[in-house]
């Protein structure tokens, strides 16, 4: 009897000689590569769930990936029965829009002044020509995130939001969390990392509906570690106390002006037009990168009177606490968990992501999937929303404990389970959250009622239950008239900056004037965290000494 192999939900019998590759394209299934199942471009990756003994041992191509990684191309089935499952990691969704873009939170309608324009036939960016042709101009917003990669494609002439692409960061095979990239960037010589993402950009911007060489410029926004491994830059000295980036140190020598980076297409392995400006928004300080920049720009902080927070929930969350007169962020280490990382049955909220879960009297659940496609994970605002209802039930205590057996099965015609030891994971990326929250405000010197807008943001800050929310104690008690929830903040900021230069000026005059608060050093961050962990409401912050 052959081996039962599933790629992407899709099973077909395997036996030894083609390759998983050669099964996957058997099945349908895409897997990005570039080199054509050379083992060259490394894109080809899959993760395995289950019955990775049944696979031929890892060959020399392969030397960079660990644990459950395998190029897909260089593996075949080596027994002779079992059952193998995996996936590639291109798990994402896109999107055709094809409508004037819009900003969720802004008070008003985004001017369009991008920096590459159109001068009859000259195409220039800054006003000088790049080309002389005629046609559309369009631009890329990119947020690079830790889990999630997200693209917006725009019309730089008419401001429309034509495309937008998702899918998950392939860096997996390299950690989780920005520290274990660090430390295998720093390990593998080659950029493989900066290649591998590269590569799965690549493709997504293949997919969308225009040629390439009419985009002229992207903006990229991301953590200080993804950003600058997308610019090739040596991330060693970021995973180091004091934990600076190459560009802050730079920046503090007095040898440059500002810590954004600039590269050409060509430069960035991207099929964009070759002088297109590839420009990286500028870093904070420390880990609060060029995200938390961009969710700056997206709520318009540097002309808010009001107090407002903002907490953009992932791997690395974001917090933000000020107004026009002056602004403090902190980058918390959270890890994966909300992203659905790290947990058994977890995922990003793409298709097939359960994001919403409601307990029935009997102990099943009603789900919520994103997407015409059956449940295949949970996403950060399921797993939220499941917590909530373990609570409220009684069926979970306020420790985390289950309380009969360790596994609840959520959605158990598709396999979604949800297990005690997932608990653990999400307690202490909660954990993180909330002392990161208590010491942004005691440091600022704010109590969480003084704020007037909290923003909830992230890939999936849209979705989140806010009550579900402050039930299991991840966000303030606040009236819920006061929480907005905003999404994506970073790639709404990234996207101002690609539209107006007005808006990017004013990102870089904003991030110099930001104060970085260093949550490693605050003495009371571990206690924070300890309290945090536990699923009750977020108390008051305790009163202590800055
Ligand atoms: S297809 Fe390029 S390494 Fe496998």
């Amino acid at each position: 009897m052959p081996v039962t192999l599933t790629i992407d939900g899709r099973t077909m019998p395997a036996t030894d000689g083609p390759s998983l590759f050669d099964y996957a394209e058997r099945l349908g299934v895409r897997v990005p590569t570039s080199c054509q199942k050379q083992g060259k471009c490394k894109e080809c990756i899959v993760e395995v769930t289950s019955g990775i003994d049944a696979l031929s041992p890892p060959t020399e191509h392969e030397r960079h990936l660990k644990g459950n990684f395998r190029l897909s191309c260089r593996t075949h089935v080596s027994a002779a029965e079992g059952e193998v499952r995996c996936h590639t990691m291109r798990r994402g969704q896109m999107r055709i829009e094809r409508h004037a873009f819009e900003l969720p939170v802004s008070r008003d309608p985004v001017r369009l002044e991008p920096a590459v324009t159109r001068d009859g036939d000259r195409v220039t960016i800054d006003g000088v020509e790049v080309e002389r042709r005629a046609g559309p101009v369009h631009g890329i917003a990119m947020d690079l995130g830790t889990t999630t990669i997200v693209l917006r494609l725009i019309d730089l002439q008419t401001g429309e939001l034509i495309a937008e692409a998702s899918f998950e960061n392939p860096q997996r095979f390299g950690g989780s969390d920005v520290m274990s990239r660090i430390h295998f960037d720093t390990q593998h010589r080659g950029k493989l990392l900066m290649r591998t993402v590269a590569g799965y950009i690549r493709h997504a911007i293949e997919d969308f509906p225009v040629d390439p060489t009419t985009i002229y410029e992207i903006v990229v926004v991301g953590n200080s570690t993804m950003r600058d491994l997308f610019f090739r830059q040596d991330v060693y000295s970021i995973g180091q106390n004091p934990y600076r980036s190459i560009t802050e140190i730079e920046m503090e020598a007095g040898r440059r002006q500002t810590t954004s980076l600039i590269t050409t297409g060509r430069r960035s392995l991207l099929p964009v037009h070759p002088k297109a400006r590839v420009y990286g928004a500028p870093v904070i300080s420390g880990h609060v990168g060029a995200d938390a920049a961009a969710c700056m720009l997206a709520v318009d902080l540097a002309n808010e009177r009001r107090l407002v927070a903002i907490m953009d929930i992932g791997t690395n969350t974001e917090l933000i606490v000020g107004n026009r007169e002056r602004i403090l962020a902190a980058s918390c280490p959270a890890g994966p968990a909300f992203e659905g990382g790290a947990i058994s049955c977890g995922m990003p909220a793409l298709d097939g992501a359960i994001d919403t879960v409601t307990a029935r009297g009997d102990g099943t659940f009603n789900v919520g999937v994103i997407g015409d496609v059956p449940a295949s994970g949970l996403c950060g605002s399921g797993l939220i929303d499941l917590m909530s209802e373990l609570l409220r039930t009684g069926w979970m205590n306020e420790m985390g404990r289950f309380d009969e057996a360790d596994r609840i099965a959520v959605d158990p015609e598709h396999g979604v389970f949800f297990l005690e030891s997932d608990v653990n994971e999400l307690a202490q990326a909660k954990g993180a959250n909330v002392a990161g929250l208590h010491v942004v405000f005691s440091q600022y010197g704010i109590t969480f009622d003084d704020v007037e807008v909290f923003y909830l943001a992230g890939g999936f800050g849209r979705h989140v239950n806010v009550e579900a929310a402050q039930r299991i104690g991840l966000i303030p008690q606040l009236p819920p008239s006061r929480i907005k929830r905003v999404g994506n903040a970073a790639i709404e900021g990234a996207t101002l900056a690609l539209m107006s230069r007005v808006k990017r000026e004013e990102l870089e005059r904003m991030v110099r004037r930001v104060e970085h608060c260093r949550l490693e050093t605050h003495p009371r961050f571990f206690d924070f965290f300890v309290e945090g962990c536990q699923f009750k409401p977020v108390t008051p912050i305790p009163q202590v000494a800055g």
